[in-house]
């Protein structure tokens, strides 16, 4: 393909030189008349290992070539690729002027005759919502009926820096953005030779993908250092602490409790949470994500009680399926289900509890003690199967995935164990 890359900088340069290096005829376009001079003279502007041996080659072979204004080349281009940066702003949303810029000139350049399709790749990090409400009424205004021959397509990318050749030809997975969520035949013909699952998504879950990425990487390193200060100031052996904890990929490094659902709750993560807290400012750890833990869920669990409420009016039947923290237990301490139900009857809504696993008269020691002072009716919420599938409820929710188990007749359904 004819390809024009919009940005020359650490994700437009290897862009250019990897695309080049599989065959592509490369346009590169920058503002920066020294990276285009430098980049045109086969030396890369940015320190990136192995990135000189294939800017050279490329312009070597002829196949890449730069330019301060990119107007005269993208009449004859298949595809153009947005590189260009999307900074802090002052209030700290991403700058978006230089995105909307090269859109404007992409737009502009665009021959008027033109009925081939252009394929506009945005690769920058944007917000979710910029393609929609940002971008394409700038190509719908530029261009007014001709805006039909732009593909609009969002594909983030995920190279890192220091590794960025190898990453871009071995990514973690490849994400395609298209307004229909179907596969776009230039974007398939663009990754044929990466080995890499392929999503293809709507514009937003593409354009949301980059963020919760980067802000899991951030995460998992605050995370680690506070662990690590924790360690430090008791004179615990970080290294095997770490070591430890990595090699348990059942439960730590795994899929498993990554799905926006259900709080956390139970008799051991908020105990063992909040102790962590006490011990962490005792020692002068100073652990301010473990500190916002326990005020993240309250405000989920709050989030999911207004969820569920939104269109329901006081007084509304409500039948809850699962009070006790999870499935095939009976332990209610600290279950964020006990939460909800104390909402629901603190609003005046008409409750009713289906959880197979709790009989009243068999509840012990803490577990009693905590039901009774927080759920005090308990005995007279609690219903049967048989009364759930001859009653018909305003609302059901399913806090413990027991529904398919059940005869449902109900106006409005809410499943909590996987947030819609
Ligand atoms: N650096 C990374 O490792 C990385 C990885 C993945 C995604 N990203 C994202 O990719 C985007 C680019 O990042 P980067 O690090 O390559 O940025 P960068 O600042 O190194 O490069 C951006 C380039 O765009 C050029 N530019 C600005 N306006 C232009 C215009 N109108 N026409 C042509 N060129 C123009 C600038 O001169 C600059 O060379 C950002 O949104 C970033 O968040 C970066």
């Amino acid at each position: 393909m004819k390809i024009a890359i919009y940005g020359l900088g650490y994700v437009g340069s290897t862009a250019a030189a990897c695309l080049a290096s599989e065959g592509h005829s490369i346009i590169g376009v920058d503002i920066s008349e020294k990276k285009v001079r430098d980049t045109n003279a086969g030396v890369s502007a940015i320190k990136e290992p192995g990135l000189d041996e294939l800017l050279g080659a490329a312009v070597a072979a002829g196949l890449l070539r730069c330019v301060t204004d990119g107007a005269d080349h993208v009449r004859d281009c298949d595809m153009a690729i947005v590189c260009v940066g999307t900074p802090s702003g002052a209030d700290g949303s991403h700058n978006m002027g230089y995105i909307a810029e090269v859109s404007r000139q992409i737009a502009a350049s665009v021959d008027q005759g033109r009925s081939r399709p252009l394929t506009v790749v945005y690769r920058s990090t944007i917000r979710p919502g910029t393609i929609e409400e940002l971008i394409r009424p700038i190509y719908q205004m530029t261009l007014g009926e001709k805006a039909g021959v732009i593909e609009l397509v969002y594909n983030p990318e995920f190279l890192r820096e220091a590794t960025a050749i190898n990453d871009y030809f071995h990514p973690p997975k490849i994400v395609v953005g298209t307004h229909d969520a179907q596969p776009n035949a230039r974007m398939d013909e663009l990754h044929k030779n990466l080995d890499a699952r392929v999503f293809c998504t709507n514009y937003r879950v593409s354009e949301i993908t980059k963020f919760v990425d980067n802000t899991f990487h951030a995460l998992k390193v605050g995370f680690a250092n506070e662990i690590g200060r924790v360690c430090v100031q008791l004179g615990i052996d970080v290294a095997t602490m770490h070591e430890i904890f990595i090699s348990d990929t059942k439960l730590n490094i795994s899929a498993n409790y990554f799905r926006p659902g259900g709080a956390f709750g139970g008799s051991c993560l908020p105990k063992d949470v909040r102790a962590l807290q006490y011990i962490a400012a005792d020692v002068g750890a100073e652990a301010r994500l473990v500190d916002a833990l326990l005020r993240s869920n309250d405000a989920h669990k709050h989030f999911l009680f207004e969820q569920v409420t939104g269109s329901a009016k006081a007084g509304a039947s409500v039948l809850m399926l699962g009070l006790a923290f999870k499935r095939y237990s009976d332990d209610l301490r600290e279950s964020p289900k006990v939460d909800m139900a104390r909402k629901l009857l603190n609003a005046g809504y008409t409750l009713s509890i289906y959880d197979p696993d709790i009989e009243p008269d068999h509840l012990v020691g803490q577990n009693l003690g905590y039901t009774f002072l927080h759920l005090p009716t308990l005995p007279h919420l609690l219903v049967s199967a048989d009364h759930v599938a001859a009653t018909r409820y305003d609302l059901v929710l399913d806090m413990s995935g027991m529904a398919k188990d059940l005869t449902l007749d109900c106006e409005q359904f809410f499943d909590l164990n996987a947030l819609q």
